[in-house]
């Protein structure tokens, strides 16, 4: 099979174009797969694990032991295994649309094997899960990377329970004019060269910043969810606005939108307990 390869396609061009942009993403992603976790390590100095605590801890609190657990854009799945060894009755299923993330996550879990957690390529637009059927839904640095992130709100909440909850942790679009042109300059100029020194591709890495500047504020996004049917009861900005926690629990009553998929044959589907109260904790 010919190495995938982003040779010849403009990164602005795809990325404005929502009909383009998700062929571009997954060739990228399939490109960085092998070096994923090492980049991000190195890129984030480290604050990665520490904003990934967080998002753990927000949804552990929030959800029963035996919860069913959806990780979209799950990647090489170090969400779904922090998951997984918190809530030992867990199932959960990490959902990635570049095979090559599915293939690294796989092979993680072949050397610590667990039949609570699994991992499929899938689409987060249109995911293969029934209406109402999970407590939670986590995704890290997913959102920004996909055509329409409305479209996936929608999504998310209509495969969660009402009550159930929703964790992003995503890089955000900086108010500020001039952090963002520092934040997105840095990124553009490191993101280059790991890009040429790693893959011989700058753009594989100058996507990041590109993909932010695409995207919207934390508050926006904060916004978002809640049109999309959702309580934002936690929001965590981090680096003056460009990475931010948003933790959400979809209202009861919220409809399920139209999915556009059969769901009917969804692989999971439990009945909906009486989720409890909840308790606000906005932190801005
Ligand atoms: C930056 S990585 C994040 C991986 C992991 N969640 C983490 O926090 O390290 C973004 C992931 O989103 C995936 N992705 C992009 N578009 C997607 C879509 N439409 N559905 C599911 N996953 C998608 C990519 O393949 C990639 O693995």
């Amino acid at each position: 099979m010919n190495k995938p390869t982003l040779r010849g396609l403009d990164l602005e061009s795809h990325l404005r174009d929502p009909a383009r942009k998700q062929a571009y993403v997954t060739t990228m992603f399939d490109i960085i797969a092998p070096r994923y976790d090492q980049f991000t390590r190195w890129f984030s100095y480290g604050m990665d694990r520490s904003w990934k605590r967080g998002l753990i801890d927000a949804v552990v609190s929030r959800i029963p032991a035996d919860a069913r657990i959806v990780d979209l854009a799950c990647g090489t799945g170090d969400i779904a295994f922090s998951l997984g060894s918190r809530l030992p009755g867990a199932i959960i299923v990490g959902v990635d649309a570049a095979p090559e993330m599915v293939v690294q996550a796989q092979r993680s879990l072949a050397r610590r094997p667990s039949d609570r957690i699994s991992f499929q390529v899938g689409d987060m637009m249109s995911l293969p899960f029934a209406d109402g059927s999970q407590d939670a839904v986590t995704i890290g640095y997913g959102l920004r990377n996909v055509p329409d992130f409305h479209g996936a709100l929608r999504e998310i909440v209509r495969v969660l329970k009402p009550g159930g909850v929703v964790a992003c942790l995503d890089f955000a679009r900086p108010s500020s004019w001039l952090w963002r042109k520092l934040f997105l300059g840095y990124l553009a100029i490191l993101g280059s060269l790991y890009g040429w020194w790693w893959h011989g591709e700058a753009d594989v890495y100058r996507y990041i910043g590109r993909s932010i500047d695409h995207f919207v504020s934390w508050r926006a996004l904060s916004r978002a969810m809640a049109d999309a049917g959702l309580e934002v009861v936690l929001e965590r900005p981090r680096l003056f606005g460009g990475v931010c926690l948003h933790v959400g629990i979809k209202k009861s009553g919220v409809r399920s939108p139209e999915s556009g998929v059969d769901n009917k044959s969804a692989m999971i589907g439990c009945p909906t307990p009486d989720p409890g109260p909840r308790t606000p904790d906005i932190l801005r």
